[in-house]
């Protein structure tokens, strides 16, 4: 699996922002809409374009659009802090929803909410979650997609811990992985260390 770390000045200073206690739910959103424009940015460098004739002011020449727009699925709670600043990117982009909640015992996902396009056979596909822990919301969000035909899938986070890349990887599903930084593991209530703490509560307040 393809696993791209963000390294980069600005990305590393939102990143600050969002890791440090004292910010607020306000500047926690903007830090992470701002890193979430830095992440789509660059995975999207590789992304097919195709060649059209544009007609500026002056003459004709040629410009280029997306050949393949993605579908946005950004994960909530948490994921849906990034799904303005990825459609701003992406005007193109169709955005789909998944609802997964992480039980606080046991740590597995508890999926809640499915709404998403019946065939993704083709079409690129970029979950957004700001966390990756144990891997288990990921792997099983990805479950969902793979099985409606995806093939292309891109995993955007802000943090993710080595558990849960080696997770992600060892489910065998299609997919790469950007994120701003792997953090150094997990504690005993699997949180992410030194991590941002609960990126759904930070935004939304407590469920
Ligand atoms: C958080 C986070 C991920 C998940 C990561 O969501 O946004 O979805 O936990 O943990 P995992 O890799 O161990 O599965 P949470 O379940 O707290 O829900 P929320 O976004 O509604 O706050």
């Amino acid at each position: 699996m393809n696993t791209q770390v963000v390294d980069h000045p600005l990305a590393a200073s939102l990143l600050t922002t969002m890791r440090d206690v004292r910010s607020d739910n306000a500047a926690f959103r903007a830090a992470l809409r701002g890193l979430t424009h830095m992440l789509v940015y660059e995975a999207m460098r590789g992304a097919e374009v195709e060649q059209f004739d544009v007609v500026t002011p002056v003459a004709t020449t040629q410009g280029v659009r997306l050949a393949n727009p993605p579908l946005l699925v950004p994960v909530l709670r948490a994921g849906l802090g990034m799904v303005e600043q990825a459609s701003t990117l992406i005007p193109q982009a169709s955005v789909g929803f998944v609802g997964m909640a992480r039980d606080e015992k046991t740590h597995q996902p508890v999926p809640y909410m499915e709404s998403l396009p019946t065939d993704l056979s083709g079409i690129p596909v970029y979950v957004l979650d700001p966390m990756m822990a144990t891997g288990g919301s990921m792997v099983r969000t990805i479950d969902l997609l793979v099985a409606r035909g995806a093939t292309d899938v891109t995993a955007i986070c802000v943090v993710v811990a080595p558990e849960g890349v080696a997770a992600l990887e060892a489910s065998g599903h299609p997919a790469r992985l950007i994120a701003a930084s792997v953090d150094d593991g997990l504690n005993e209530n699997a949180f992410l260390v030194p991590g941002l703490g609960d990126a759904g509560d930070r935004q939304f307040g407590p469920r």
